[in-house]
């Protein structure tokens, strides 16, 4: 019932958590033979949040394509957990007794779908996100929560019982941040954890906003997408508070667009948008992504050598596209294996393995 459900109220990078929770829910509900975590759906329905209407206004309207449900490609980038859980289970296989750092862990249940009854497990995030994880699940017994900055190296001293190995996991997190941030992260890592190990994904260039909003999508799905985004922009338009609508129009106003919306209201936005060719809306597209502050793929990498450049006690162990070898499974449309394939074949999407 609504009146037990957690009221949640994040902004910035934070509130992103929400998105990858609710992507590992939808999954779970849908294409369980693909992924299952009964945890996340039991903590995505705990919440009471409405992605409809996300803060930041083209957000809501992405997720409101997402809550569509006839559009699943959105709930996918959750994937990565499951070839974490393959990578993680693979190490503690050969470390059984060895520590595991989930950083910028949000709502991550992952302890949950790989413990083997010996490893330590850290969740850390900011303490505004550790506040809301203790409110929604207590640490079960070898598990710590860690509230710090993950830039912070005052965390690398609560990581104890690192005789059997460490092993750190980043999903969704590295890519907001700048790159000289995220290489300052990587050498305090090799400072504090060496010989550990750690996972993380990150979007190649073609992912930082300089392409079209279509170019992510096979050009045969293209058109059905952008009508989709405008059916969801109207429904969010619909439901939106003003103060909402106001803030997009304050966006739009900033664009170093050739041509701006003659009003403010919904039919002036869908004349406007309408007429834009698609290059017009790869600058929009870019303008809105750029300017939010939870901006993934602020950082990108194509390739994970350029690391061991920043670096040299750092070594590739693998890379590889997100959806390599998650089977394409019959249960998934048409569309969602095309979206799989020519994300893996763009390399759009990778996810990156390296000891430290
Ligand atoms: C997209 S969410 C990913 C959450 C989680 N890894 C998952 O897959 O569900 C990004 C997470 O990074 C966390 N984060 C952002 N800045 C951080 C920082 N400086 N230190 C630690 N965590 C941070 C956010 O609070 C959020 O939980």
């Amino acid at each position: 019932m609504q009146q037990d459900k957690v009221k949640i109220k994040l902004s910035g990078v934070s509130e992103t958590l929400l998105f990858c929770l609710w992507g590992r829910a939808q999954l779970s509900k849908k294409y369980s033979s693909l992924f299952y975590d009964a945890k996340a759906v039991e903590l995505a329905e705990k919440i009471d949040y409405d992605f409809s209407t996300s803060e930041v206004p083209f957000e809501g309207i992405w997720l409101n394509i997402s809550l569509k449900g006839n559009l699943p490609p959105f709930g996918l980038p959750a994937l990565r957990a499951k070839k974490f859980d393959e990578k993680i289970k693979a190490y503690i296989a050969e470390h059984p007794c060895a520590s595991v750092v989930n950083i910028g862990a949000g709502l991550d249940t992952t302890f949950y779908r790989v413990d083997n009854g010996t490893i330590q497990w850290y969740d850390l995030d900011l303490s505004a996100v550790i506040e809301i994880r203790r409110q929604l699940l207590s640490e079960p017994d070898r598990t710590t929560y860690i509230a710090e900055s993950l830039f912070d190296p005052i965390w690398c001293k609560d990581i104890k019982h690192t005789e059997d190995g460490v092993f750190m996991v980043a999903g969704g997190v590295l890519p907001f941040f700048e790159e000289s941030q995220v290489k300052q992260f990587f050498s305090m890592l090799a400072d504090n954890f060496p010989g550990g190990e750690i996972i993380f994904d990150a979007p190649s260039k073609l992912n930082d906003g300089s392409g079209t909003w279509g170019d992510q999508f096979p050009p045969e799905q293209r058109d059905a997408m952008r009508a989709a985004w405008m059916e969801a922009f109207k429904d969010w338009w619909g439901k939106a508070p003003q103060d909402q609508k106001d803030k997009l129009n304050d966006m739009i106003a900033t664009l170093k667009t050739p041509t701006k919306p003659k009003g403010k209201e919904w039919a002036d936005l869908e004349a406007w948008w309408n007429q834009l060719n698609a290059e017009e809306i790869g600058e929009i597209w870019r303008g809105f992504r750029v300017s939010s502050d939870r901006y993934f793929g602020r950082w990108t990498l194509e390739d994970a050598n350029e690391i061991t450049k920043w670096d040299s006690r750092i070594a590739v162990i693998d890379q590889s596209p997100l959806f390599k070898d998650i089977p394409r499974d019959p249960s998934l449309s048409e569309e969602i294996r095309q979206f799989m394939d020519y994300s893996d074949k763009s390399g759009r999407l990778n996810i990156f393995q390296l000891r430290i």
